[in-house]
């Protein structure tokens, strides 16, 4: 049985690839500070893994701590290499993720997203197992102009969440490159990660007002909101709202975990992937599959362009495809439907 490290386990990918995780009978120990998501998270990846699994008690630890504490993450090694004798991966989806907020505190943002993972990687290079999934996003491309983006596309960050992620991927870059080429690395670029277990059990839950579209949408459908704005109808687009590419949360929590085992069966590398089901979603297509698929209605009104946004961004997902023989398999429906779900089921969050 393998020991898996993940680091920011109890967020919104993090907990759902958790519980990925424990499915597949892994070791889960999970190093989280919660100043962004809740212990709750993780009683119910616990409670829905052993539904799941009636047999096996799933082995789950939680370390309470900051990366930015490199003592108690020094601690956390120690403890796991003591108690389990050897650590096969970390996934690291630790640090902040609001694009707003990075513009308003960029030390902040590049104190916990780069220096904390500094402190991360300074600690497993003194460890023999090195095989990092890193969380990297979209964000880090420049414009589509209505093209695929594939991980050659040029790289042109405009907010300084984008900058801290391109530059973690640029750090795994040269750390790939020195010494005796040990690492076994992945930067996985999220495209629009949505939905929820279909069990309603886990799922989103951002602390005070959501900023992304999804849950912006289930606030709206639930009349938390009057309606939701839609930022601009003006862009040279089919129906003139923005295009993205959703993919389902569990579709990406199974990549993780995939990825990992890639990364440990094969010789040391780094990937690069897009991680995204390389089709294009309007947010007005977004609204209307989310009336029809759960019978609600989503009032909307249109507003301004937001600043900084972008027209389109769709992945080029051949990449891994190819090497991880995965194809997304969600549709935007499915999306729909279980985010719906957990909403409704959990209004107020964990
Ligand atoms: C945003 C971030 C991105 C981050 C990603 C995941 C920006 C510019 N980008 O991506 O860096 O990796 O979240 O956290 O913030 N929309 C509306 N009305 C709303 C909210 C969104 O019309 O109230 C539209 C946006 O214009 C966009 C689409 O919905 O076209 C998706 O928006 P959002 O969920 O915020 O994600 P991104 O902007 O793609």
């Amino acid at each position: 049985m393998k020991n898996i490290l993940v680091i920011g386990g109890a967020g919104f990918i993090g907990s759902h690839t958790c519980l990925v995780l424990l499915e597949k009978g892994y070791k889960v120990f999970v190093f989280d500070s919660f100043v962004n998501s809740s212990t709750n998270a993780l009683k119910r990846v616990l409670e829905v893994s052993k539904l799941k699994n009636k047999k096996k008690d799933p082995f789950l630890k939680i370390y309470n701590g900051d990366l930015l504490n490199k003592k108690l993450l020094q601690n956390t090694f120690n403890d796991i290499y003591k108690k389990h004798k050897f650590l096969d991966g970390v996934i690291h989806f630790g640090g902040l993720k609001s694009v707003a907020e990075s513009i308003y505190s960029p030390i902040s943002y590049w104190r916990t997203n780069v220096l904390g993972t500094i402190n991360l990687l300074e600690i497993m290079s003194r460890y023999e197992s090195k095989h990092l999934v890193f969380s990297s996003s979209a964000t880090i491309y420049g414009s589509s102009k209505n093209s695929l983006l594939k991980e050659d596309s040029e790289l042109k960050p405009i907010n300084p969440y984008g900058n801290t992620k391109l530059t973690v991927e640029t750090l795994l870059d040269d750390i790939f490159k020195s010494g005796r080429k040990e690492w076994h690395l992945a930067s996985l670029r999220y495209f629009n990660p949505i939905g929820a277990h279909f069990s309603g059990l886990i799922g989103e839950c951002p602390i005070g007002i959501p900023n992304n579209i999804f849950p912006l949408i289930t606030n709206t459908a639930l009349g938390l909101q009057k309606e939701l704005k839609v930022f601009g109808n003006d862009w040279p687009t089919k129906d003139g709202t923005t295009i993205r590419d959703y993919i389902h949360v569990m579709d990406l929590a199974t990549i993780h975990t995939r990825v990992l085992e890639h990364l440990i069966s094969n010789k040391p590398n780094y990937l690069k992937l897009n991680v995204g089901t390389g089709k294009g979603t309007s947010v007005l297509e977004l609204i209307k599959i989310f009336e029809r698929v759960n019978k609600v209605k989503v009032p909307y009104v249109y507003v301004n362009r937001r600043i900084g946004d972008k027209c389109s961004l769709v992945a080029d997902n051949s990449l891994l495809i190819s090497k991880l023989k995965i194809v997304p398999k969600s549709s935007i429906e499915d999306m729909c439907r279980d985010g719906w779900k957990w909403k409704k089921l959990n209004p107020n969050g964990y």
